[in-house]
């Protein structure tokens, strides 16, 4: 049974949860970390509903071996498939990073047109939208699935006439849309966060489920009494199921510092 000083569990398909890894690090200094990265398996963007949830149990299942105290699902296209099911097999809070970035875009606009980017399995597995319209029914939602995004958060090809011309592509027909309010349904897209609000325009707000999610988890644990606050000894941790230098290697500019320690694991 974890007690307020066991760590925080954070999963993702590879290094794009660590820009959840680093709110939640921000917003809560006093916790430990344990951060599962599959990078075995990268990307669940585009696979299958069935595969995704499989390996999301199998990341569920390792963390909870080290014994959280909640499990913080990062990955977007995890949390549109898995959720649920990880909620009703585990002992233990599981947060995913949809709900909280919808009610922060819900919250931010002003016209009632939100666009949603994410991975082609977000996109059509329609979690953010019915997420979106559960909490405002007349919301008006428009969807962009952007896969290259991916790529080039991971090649640290961020800004220039590139990114900007693949962000202008994707980002025209919501724009067209009337959007007011840009929710980043990926991981990776906080590192495109500025071509993507030179694309959109000063009258978008843009929303990171990341920092939404962070606040989530504090409340949480906050109503549980659950807080390490005066623990002191934090400890982060990260986990992979492939290369750790790779992983380190591209995840400091997810986690804007050295990842530390990463310990090399892997599934049954
Ligand atoms: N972490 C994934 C997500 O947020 C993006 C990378 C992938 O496709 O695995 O949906």
């Amino acid at each position: 049974m974890p007690d307020p000083g066991s760590p925080l569990g954070i999963f993702d398909s590879g290094v794009g949860g660590l820009t959840v890894f680093r709110r939640v690090a921000e917003r809560l200094p006093g916790e430990s970390i344990v951060y599962l990265g599959d990078t075995a398996r990268v990307p669940y963007g585009t696979k299958s509903a069935e595969t995704v949830v499989r390996y999301a149990r199998a990341c569920a299942r390792l963390l909870i071996e080290r014994d959280i105290k909640i499990l913080v699902v990062a990955c977007n296209t995890a949390t549109a498939y898995a959720l649920d099911v990880l909620r009703d097999e585990l002992g233990i809070p599981v947060l995913g990073v949809i709900e909280p970035g919808a009610r922060r875009a819900v919250a931010a606009t002003r016209n009632g047109r939100i666009g949603v980017v994410g991975t082609v399995g977000t996109i059509a597995s329609g979690a953010y939208q019915s997420v979106l319209t559960s909490l405002a029914p007349d919301m008006h939602v428009a969807c962009k699935p952007c896969p290259l995004f991916v790529p080039l958060a991971e090649e640290g090809w961020v800004s220039g006439p590139v990114p900007r011309q693949i962000a202008e592509t994707y980002l025209a027909g919501l724009l067209s849309e009337g959007i007011d309010t840009l929710l980043l349904g990926c991981t990776h897209y906080p590192l495109l966060r500025e071509v993507i609000q030179e694309v959109a325009g000063p009258g978008v707000a843009i929303v990171d489920s990341a920092e939404a999610t962070s606040e989530v988890v504090a409340d949480i644990l906050d109503g549980m009494g659950m807080c390490d606050a005066a623990h002191g000894l934090k400890q982060y941790h990260c986990l992979v199921t492939d290369s750790p230098a790779a992983f380190a290697r591209v995840g400091q500019h997810f986690l804007g510092r050295d990842v530390g320690t990463v310990e090399w694991v892997d599934f049954q």
